[in-house]
């Protein structure tokens, strides 16, 4: 049994997985205080952390009818992420594995991601393409195996995809996270009333949404105060329209380029609507994991410990987490 830990961001997850992907617990505890703020607060992430990490962790084992004498493996996300986020979660991870002599997977964070789709009923087996669309990361990756290596492809050169949704939702007067409230704000507006750039004369699988972010802005100013609040829902659902063409381009181009049969997604954008509808229009074999394996969750980080080299005590216990970096299999 692998005990999985997941506290990059502000989710502070456990999971609980068998050796063939089979998921007996998935704990994710949201923390809603952000919202407040407009955005995620490193020191109170950290320290939220540290409250619910051990009632997560406890929720885990009691949901998979485990003790800890049935783990046999402790897997963490060990980054890119918020440091003093990712240090509460890898260090309980250490704690456990050195009382325990058990091994320790240092798990990147991306990798997780693109192994969602490896747990069962129904595994993807490379090769496949992988999108992760998040708050933090937009990446198109080609896992080419056999384990979890992967080619980057391209990925966001400014802003993720999750960050644009969010600044168009502020833009927009709505409130953080905003993906979801401007979702549910376009559906009553037209994605073609306006025009945004979706950086199409851009060649190549890289990202960029800053300049569409700009483009909101200068709309909302043209438009004035009260054509802009009449016009919101058109507004919306065009900026909606733009990320999800914008990401359906570098898709396709990469589905092209590469040859890849399957693709499969992760990150809290993938709850998407329309991008989800866009996505399974595409000529593809699809795997559109349920939200709670698309958006941060410690499941997908024991799926991505099972193709990685465990470290045995007490290596592990000089391992530090790190902050940035799209990390390449080697
Ligand atoms: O993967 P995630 O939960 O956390 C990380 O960033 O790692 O992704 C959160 C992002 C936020 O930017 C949020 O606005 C966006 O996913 N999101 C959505 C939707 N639900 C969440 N974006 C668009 N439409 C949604 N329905
Ligand atoms: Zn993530």
């Amino acid at each position: 049994m692998i005990l999985a830990i997941e506290t990059s961001c502000d989710d502070t997850c456990a999971a609980v997985v068998s050796g063939d992907g089979e998921i007996l617990a998935n704990v994710i505890s949201s923390q809603e205080i952000h919202a407040r703020f407009g955005g995620v607060v490193p020191e109170i992430a950290s320290r939220q952390h540290l409250t619910l990490l051990p009632f997560v962790l406890k929720q885990a084992l009691a949901d998979a009818q485990i003790t800890l004498d049935e783990v046999t493996l402790v897997a963490a996300t060990q980054g890119p992420g918020l440091v003093a986020s990712l240090l509460v979660g890898f260090n309980a991870a250490k704690a456990i594995a050195a009382a325990r002599r058990l091994p320790l997977a240092a798990v990147d964070h991306l990798q997780g991601h693109l192994a969602a789709s490896r747990l069962a009923p129904d595994p993807f087996e490379p090769p496949y393409l992988g999108l992760v669309v998040s708050g933090g990361h937009t990446l198109l990756a080609l896992v080419d195996g056999p384990g979890l290596e992967y080619r980057l492809l391209g990925q966001t050169l400014d802003d993720a995809a999750g960050e644009a949704f969010d600044k168009g939702a502020r833009l927009l007067g709505l409130g953080y996270p905003g993906g979801a409230a401007l979702e549910q704000l376009a559906v009553s507006g037209d994605p073609e009333a306006f025009e945004l750039p979706i950086g199409a004369r851009m060649g190549g699988l890289n990202f960029s949404f800053a300049g569409l972010k700009t483009a909101l802005l200068y709309k909302v100013r043209d438009l004035g105060e009260v054509e802009a609040e009449r016009r919101r829902a058109d507004l919306a659902a065009s900026y909606q329209a733009a990320i999800v063409n914008a990401l359906m381009l570098r898709v396709k181009r990469a589905l092209r380029q590469t040859g890849a049969r399957r693709l499969a997604v992760g990150g809290g954008v993938a709850a998407n609507g329309a991008l989800r509808r866009a996505l399974s229009a595409a000529d593809v074999k699809l795997d559109l994991p349920p939200r709670e394996l698309c958006t941060d969750n410690a499941a997908m980080v024991a799926s991505a410990a099972r193709y990685i080299e465990p470290i045995r005590y007490p290596e592990f216990l000089s391992f530090d987490v790190y902050a940035t970096g799209v990390r390449q299999a080697s």
